[in-house]
């Protein structure tokens, strides 16, 4: 197929861009970063280029994976039976030889579905460096629509790269696809690129896993739902699992709440994602650090519903926990809520009833 022909022109210096070293966690490609790409896949294009100089170039240099234990791919806190899905893969990749012995294979594909800031993409780094390979993270906007006509075959090269290195494949927000279907930039060119994607994970070989994630289940063409083996769905963390990513997120710092605050965040962060609770306790931590402000009181502070007094059930709950679980006063909780001490006594006693 022609497609296949040309995969080894994707360039090195676009590998480096894109490769997530597992284990540092890498925020998105910039906008710059994104150009850089476009660019590079034009002026790679232009000439030919061999494996073998690739290789020869310190550029297209693959920093090892790191192992499980490394700090620098911690794993998410998942629900028990997620865990248990990410664990029997892993597991698979070690066993990999017995599988095939038993003419099987590991899961070839896994698709991560769910809100923003649940661990999507902590996951498809730890489950990289979990399999001991490297990870080339790519978001389809990074390849789709920087140079016309050009999308279907950058991704081409992305998947050959893939699996010339053995490396994890994580197609990350691959929602972008389907918002770019309303664009109406170019539909051919669209086209091009979900059939090549469809067809790149049928025959992806499964020496390492193909990770995809996305924001938005309902936008994603029911075909390429279909495609891949394991469906996760990652929600939103339970109590206990917030418990677990707090202490997670104090294990990386020198300073440390009681355990009564974090038992009052826990209780008043229902349906906050991991990703938020992370950003609290930072912004929180800030304030300690830099304000002489006492952690406890700048995490609930950070906690407490002030930007939305209309929201009365919040703020009752907040209110009881902050009294009968981190045991603050009704003038401590009243400057938490920003009301008086004689409001914040109301509150608590409507949250308690509640509860
Ligand atoms: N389940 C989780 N366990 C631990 N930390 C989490 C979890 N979910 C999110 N985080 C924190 O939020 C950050 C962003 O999460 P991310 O994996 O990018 O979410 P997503 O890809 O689902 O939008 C992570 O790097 C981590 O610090
Ligand atoms: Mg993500």
């Amino acid at each position: 197929m022609i497609l296949r022909d040309r995969a080894d022109e994707v360039p090195a210096r676009v590998r480096k861009l894109v490769t997530t070293q597992a284990g540092r966690r890498r925020a998105r490609l910039s906008e710059s970063g994104r150009a850089a790409i476009a660019l590079l896949f034009a002026e790679e294009a232009a000439r030919p280029s061999r494996t073998e100089d690739r290789r020869a170039s310190p550029r297209s240099v693959v920093t090892p994976p790191v192992a499980e234990s490394s700090e620098d791919a911690p794993a998410p806190v998942l629900a028990a039976d997620d865990r248990r899905v990410i664990d029997d893969i892993v597991h698979e990749y070690r066993q990999r030889d017995r599988l095939i012995a038993s003419g099987l294979h590991p899961t070839r594909t896994l698709l991560l579905s769910g809100p923003p800031g649940v661990g999507k993409s902590m996951t498809m780094q730890s489950l990289a460096a979990r399999v001991g390979r490297p990870l080339i993270r790519v978001e389809p906007t990074d390849v789709i629509g920087s140079l016309l006509g050009e999308s279907a075959r950058s991704l081409s090269s992305l998947f050959a790269e893939a699996r010339h290195q053995g490396a994890v494949l994580g197609l990350d927000e691959i929602d972008a696809l389907a918002k770019r279907r309303d664009d109406a930039y170019d539909v051919g060119e669209f086209k091009r690129f979900v059939t090549t994607l469809l067809v790149e994970l049928d025959r992806w070989p499964g020496d390492a896993p193909l990770i995809a994630a996305t924001n938005h289940l309902d936008l994603l063409d029911p075909a390429l739902e279909r495609r891949f083996e394991v469906h996760l769905r990652l929600g939103f963390p339970d109590k206990p699992a917030r418990a677990a990513i707090l202490q997670q997120v104090f294990s990386d710092l020198t300073l440390a709440p009681s355990p009564e605050t974090v038992a009052a965040l826990v209780a008043v962060t229902t349906g906050t994602t991991g990703a938020s609770l992370t950003a609290l306790v930072h912004r929180a931590a800030r304030r300690a650090v830099l304000d002489d402000e006492p952690l406890d009181r700048a995490l609930l502070l950070a906690a407490a519903p002030r930007d939305t007094p209309s929201d009365r059930r919040a703020r009752e709950q907040f209110a009881a926990v902050a009294r009968d679980t981190a045991g603050l006063s009704s003038r401590i909780i009243g400057e938490l809520l920003g009301c008086s001490h004689t409001a914040a006594q109301r509150l608590a006693q409507a949250g308690a009833a509640d509860a």
